[in-house]
């Protein structure tokens, strides 16, 4: 029995270890992955009115707490895309421990999927992955729906913005299509 428990132990930090060393080399590898702060999180979601039922995407979802926190806060349904795999792992196991239902994350380019049913858009994406999005909402995004940048301002959407929060260097930019 003792030997059963060793074994067991010995797999759940050996598989965590990989886990925490897989972080750290797709970190380097892969996109960047910062994670908007959560006291942000929830000043741009209380700007974009969600309602309960509204169904919000997370263009490169990270860690998945933009999605849990509109589940939590104003019971939006959530779809985040993430092309990390261990971010989707991670971003899952996240929201079963905390217990946030419909919420989903895909480990797919976000470029490749229909974003035509949502009503708010939330990204954190740098200035050069912006304009493709930019052409995909304005060909395929449904008619007034909601788009939240963190920190990078979508220059040709000056006529769109509804709401700029303002912060030093981590400003958010509210749309509306
Ligand atoms: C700055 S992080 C933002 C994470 C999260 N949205 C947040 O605000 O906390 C950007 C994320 O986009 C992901 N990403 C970049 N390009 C992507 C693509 N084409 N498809 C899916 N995810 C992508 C990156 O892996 C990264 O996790």
């Amino acid at each position: 029995m003792n030997m059963v428990i060793f074994w067991i132990d010995y797999l759940i930090v050996f598989s965590l270890a990989i886990l925490a060393w897989s972080l750290i080399i797709f970190g380097f590898i892969g996109p960047p992955a910062v994670a908007t702060p959560r006291k942000i999180i929830l000043q741009a979601l209380a700007e974009i009115s969600l309602t309960k039922d509204a169904f919000l995407i997370d263009l490169g979802s990270g860690d998945g707490r933009v999605l849990a926190i509109a589940q939590k806060q104003y019971g939006a349904f959530g779809l985040g895309y993430e092309i990390n795999p261990l971010l989707v792992l991670w971003s899952r196991l996240r929201a079963l421990l905390l217990g946030v239902k419909n919420i989903k994350f895909k480990n797919k380019n976000y470029l490749k999927q229909d974003w035509s049913k949502a009503d708010a858009i939330y990204m954190y994406l740098l200035p050069k992955y912006i304009p493709a999005v930019v052409k995909k909402i304005e060909n395929e995004g449904k008619k007034g729906v909601m788009v939240v940048s963190q920190r990078f301002a979508i220059e040709t959407w000056e006529n769109k913005l509804m709401e700029e929060i303002p912060r030093k260097s981590n400003s958010t930019f509210i749309y509306k299509l």
